[in-house]
């Protein structure tokens, strides 16, 4: 696949949840393009993982163990960031959890658990960062999921979660347009290698199922995402604010998936 040829030279990436995956992809690919990256997870040795991985081509790179629930670690985490690498131009907004559930199968706190961090968590995340975004300029992209407008069985806390984040991202289109800030969320389709995909799929044939219900029949690649990362932080974007964006192989027009051969399959894993 095409590499867009972007130049990111001197800004500052900061990617929320971006240790691993398709955060991580673009983290790497915004690096790759010439930014000075800062990322955050929960994971102390994910993160210098990570944060290894991108400094290892030479480029600048730092991160830090935070949790999104959590926003003392998260201010501390941006202030830290700001004061290595200035003002952020580019915030991606991607920490996440999953598994699949029915409703009657979820207790309170496995509701509560995503909705605390895919929506709370973002919601700390854009709102902690306003101080830091770089003003008029910056970028702020949600990482979303097709379940925010896709009713889905076994997602009840993901649908609630990222319909809220979509909410969340035009809400603050109309309120920081002013001052120079634009903020989009992207819908990934379902991305190969990943860690959501393995929980939405978890076994061979449940995989094939969902790569045969994408109209492009194929699975998305890190890349897509990364690229359209690229395309919105960047002269190309410059007039996209408060839009959700599907990056997702046209799967968005198939209608609601049935996960109940993927949730029995993973309840089976469990036991
Ligand atoms: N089915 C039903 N409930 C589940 C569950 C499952 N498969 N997995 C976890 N839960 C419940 C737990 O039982 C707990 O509820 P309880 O206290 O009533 O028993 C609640 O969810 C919180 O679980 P816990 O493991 O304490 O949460 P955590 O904060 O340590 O981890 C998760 C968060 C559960 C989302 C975990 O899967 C995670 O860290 N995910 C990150 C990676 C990921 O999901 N990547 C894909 C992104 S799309
Ligand atoms: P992933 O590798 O598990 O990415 C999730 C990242 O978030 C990890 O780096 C994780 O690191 C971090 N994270 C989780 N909980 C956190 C918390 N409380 N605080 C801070 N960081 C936290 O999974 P992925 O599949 O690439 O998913 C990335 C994003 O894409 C998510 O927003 C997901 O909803 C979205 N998406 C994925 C797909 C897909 O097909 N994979 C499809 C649609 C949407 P730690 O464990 O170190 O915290």
């Amino acid at each position: 696949m095409t590499t867009l040829n972007f130049d990111f030279s001197g800004k500052h990436v900061f990617v929320a949840g971006g240790s691993s995956g398709i955060n991580f992809g673009i983290a790497q690919a915004f690096s790759k393009a010439g930014a000075r990256v800062s990322l955050i997870s929960r994971s102390a040795d994910k993160v210098a993982a990570a944060v290894a991985q991108l400094t290892s081509t030479g480029a600048q790179a730092w991160g830090t163990s935070a949790d999104v629930r959590q926003p003392a670690a998260l201010e501390s985490a941006f202030a830290q960031a700001a004061e290595k690498f200035g003002p952020i131009d580019v915030l991606i907004s991607g920490a996440a959890g999953n598994f699949l559930a029915s409703v009657l199968d979820m207790s309170p706190n496995a509701f509560k658990t995503v909705i605390d961090i895919d929506l709370l968590g973002s919601f700390h995340v854009v709102r902690l960062a306003h101080a830091y975004l770089q003003k008029p300029g910056a970028c702020v992209i949600q990482i979303s999921a097709g379940q925010a407008f896709i009713p889905t069985p076994y997602q009840a806390h993901v649908c609630a979660a990222k319909a809220g984040i979509d909410m969340l991202t035009q809400v603050l289109a109309l309120e920081w347009g002013a001052q120079g800030i634009r903020i989009n969320s992207i819908v990934p389709g379902p991305i190969a290698d990943t860690e959501g995909l393995k929980r939405l799929a978890p076994t061979d044939d449940t995989l094939s199922a969902m790569t045969q219900r994408v109209p492009l029949k194929r699975l998305g690649a890190i890349k897509d995402i990364a690229n359209m990362s690229m395309v919105l932080a960047s002269d190309l974007g410059a007039f996209i604010t408060g839009t959700i964006i599907p990056v997702d192989g046209g799967l968005a027009l198939t209608g609601p998936r049935d996960f109940s051969a993927a949730a029995a399959a993973s309840r089976q894993e469990k036991t």
